[in-house]
């Protein structure tokens, strides 16, 4: 999978660490910035990188900010981004079967290394189950 990644300051210092996690699992990962831990406006990466995405089909996104609250909602601003905030394994592997998200959300102060870790894991090894699901996601675009 072709992931596009973002942060803004607060996340900066794990961007390195989660590249290299979706890397080991066999993702190719363009960061989209930022370069530095310069304070920045998330919601700029949030649009760069739903751009990012719309712009390539198939591909997906990881954005990460302090508490991932606010990266989520200017993403889901965009038509055809479901951007979920996820926090554990679990709600990763159900945003991927149930919602078919495509951009992954996560705070940097709310979840450690550990558990980015399993949050990557699930969301690349789940796939959209499609079916009852599908007629779900389709009611969420007004
Ligand atoms: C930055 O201080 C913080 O507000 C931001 O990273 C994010 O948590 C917003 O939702």
């Amino acid at each position: 999978m072709k992931i596009y990644i973002a942060t803004d300051h607060a996340a900066f210092c794990i961007k390195e660490d989660v590249k290299k996690i979706l890397e080991a699992l066999g993702n190719e990962v363009i960061d989209l910035g930022p370069d530095s831990d310069t304070r920045v406006d998330y919601p700029d990466f949030a649009h760069k990188l739903c751009d990012a995405v719309l712009n390539d089909t198939g591909t997906q996104g990881i954005l990460i900010c302090g508490t991932g609250i606010g990266m989520s909602l200017a993403a889901n601003k965009h038509q055809g981004i479901r951007a979920a905030l996820c926090h554990d394994a679990y709600t990763a592997q159900m945003a991927r079967e149930h919602n078919d998200a495509n951009v992954l959300c996560f705070g940097q102060r709310v979840v450690g290394l550990g558990t980015i870790e399993s949050i990557c894991d699930s969301w690349c090894q789940h796939d959209f189950e499609g079916g009852r699901h599908a007629d779900r996601v389709k009611k969420i675009e007004l």
